[in-house]
């Protein structure tokens, strides 16, 4: 923990250990894999919070898969989202007829996964589902729901295993709560 001690001071707690995300995650393979027997989904990583997650999800999972990434971004201060969604970085191939699963770092007002549920169904994929690290029921703004997390949290800012703030902690192990010092009085 001695290399991470500067990190950590800006956190009021650890919520999640690595420990703690390790097996939700194993588990979590564990629970795809039994569920698209016979499949081959294609999994599409919401860059950039939700590559740590992702690298790690899909060695869990013992399936002919396919992989994709997409970036969006969602209007608003670094803190809270606005509602409007932007596509910066598109899937790279047609999904026509595909097994989608949706893999993102935290559901939040759900905005965004809102938005992407919806275009990718107008391009005519046979499934989707969405995966979630992270989920905070609480802020909910539309009526989305995650197929699949691993951690329903409180109404708290969290960082770490690829959250940031500010491109900040995506590094840190754990997923900790940030301190409001560090955003000030946003
Ligand atoms: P939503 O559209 O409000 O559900 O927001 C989803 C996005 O907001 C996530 O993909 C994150 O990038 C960001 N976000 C929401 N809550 C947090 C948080 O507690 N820490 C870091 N990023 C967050
Ligand atoms: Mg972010």
């Amino acid at each position: 923990m001695e290399r991470d001690a500067k990190i950590y001071g800006d956190l009021t707690q650890v919520l999640v250990t690595r420990e703690e995300i390790h097996e939700a995650v194993k588990a979590l393979g564990k629970r795809i894999t039994e569920d698209y027997q016979g499949k081959e989904p294609m999994l599409i990583g919401i860059l950039k919070g939700a590559v740590v997650f992702y690298s790690d999800l899909i060695r869990e999972i013992d399936l002919p898969l396919r992989t994709d990434f997409m970036a969006v971004s969602s209007y608003g201060s670094a803190t809270k989202t606005t509602g409007v969604v932007k596509v910066l970085k598109d899937l790279d191939r047609d999904i026509t007829g595909m097994d989608i699963l949706i893999v993102e770092d935290i559901v939040d007002s759900g905005v965004t996964l809102n938005y992407l549920k919806t275009a990718l169904s107008n391009r005519g994929a046979r499934s989707i589902r969405i995966v979630t690290l992270l989920d905070k029921p609480a802020r909910r703004r539309v009526d989305l729901k995650a197929d699949y997390y691993c951690f329903q949290i409180p109404d708290e800012f969290v960082v770490g295993y690829g959250l940031d703030y500010d491109e900040k902690y995506r590094n840190l192990p754990d997923i900790g709560v940030l301190s409001p010092k560090v955003y000030g009085a946003e």
